[in-house]
């Protein structure tokens, strides 16, 4: 059930039954020769909304702008810095506990929002402990689920694409896009095949160790098949995952 598919009153009828909610958040950063400017938001949207459909679970709208701020040096990168990511999540958050929500499961596609997002946790947490006469026995829980990391999806990634799978523009993440959006697969030369590893600092020097925008993958051996074995494994470990924080 998605947020924006629904009204007031059928999401009304789902609080009768459920204080949880998952919200994709990602990035809008550019993702190498061949990766999609929105992989980020692509993935676990698409993931979030598989995960909805088997658990019933409500999906709200995705957050598709990051802190990407080391990628601002490609075209089309967007970054809030992380003062502004930490409000918009709360803003977000406390809008939602308005109505009776009290879990929210952050299904993330962005390693560089994790650090935020727990910042972000820490501020509604401080705010709902500090402030009696908002406490409530039930309290309210926020987790960050990165899709990755999902039961099943390292090993399948590695058993794919062994040492070519990097670790920005990732080969599984762009075969999930190229699933989830046959039409707008990319094809580009890779040079060298496989991207180059190191430290992130600011967007100045991530251009200079990393020139297209990779970095330690060789995303030319993504693929749709690889993506729908990816979307499997991933919906089904992340289902398991969203029931065990609702528990
Ligand atoms: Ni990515």
């Amino acid at each position: 059930m998605e947020l924006r598919f629904s009204t007031w009153r059928e999401v009304d009828a789902y609080l009768e039954n459920s204080r949880a909610i998952i919200i994709p958040i990602g990035s809008t950063e550019q993702h190498g020769p061949n990766g999609l400017i929105g992989t980020d938001a692509l993935c676990p949207e698409t993931l979030a909304i598989g995960v909805g459909a088997q658990t019933g679970a409500l999906i709200a709208p995705t957050v598709s702008v990051g802190m990407a701020q080391h990628h601002l040096a490609f075209s089309g990168s967007i970054t809030l810095r992380p003062s502004t990511l930490i409000a918009v999540i709360q803003d977000m958050v406390n809008s939602l506990i308005r109505h009776g929500f009290k879990a929210f499961y952050f299904l993330n596609g962005h390693g560089g929002n994790i650090a935020t997002l727990n910042a972000a946790f820490s501020e509604i947490y401080a705010q709902w402990s500090m402030d009696p006469a908002a406490m409530d026995p039930a309290g309210v829980r926020c987790k960050v689920a990165n899709w990755w990391e999902a039961n099943g999806v390292l090993a399948l990634s590695r058993k794919l694409f062994g040492d070519q799978e990097g670790s920005h523009a990732t080969c599984s993440e762009v075969s999930l896009t190229q699933y989830a959006y046959p039409d707008s697969v990319k094809s580009a030369e890779m040079d060298p095949p496989q991207a180059p590893t190191g430290p992130i600092y600011d967007a100045v020097d991530y251009r200079r160790r990393f020139p297209d925008g990779r970095i330690g993958s060789n995303p030319s051996l993504a693929n749709p098949g690889a993506g729908e074995q990816l979307y499997r494994t991933a919906v089904a470990g992340l289902v398991a995952d969203y029931q065990k924080f609702c528990g």
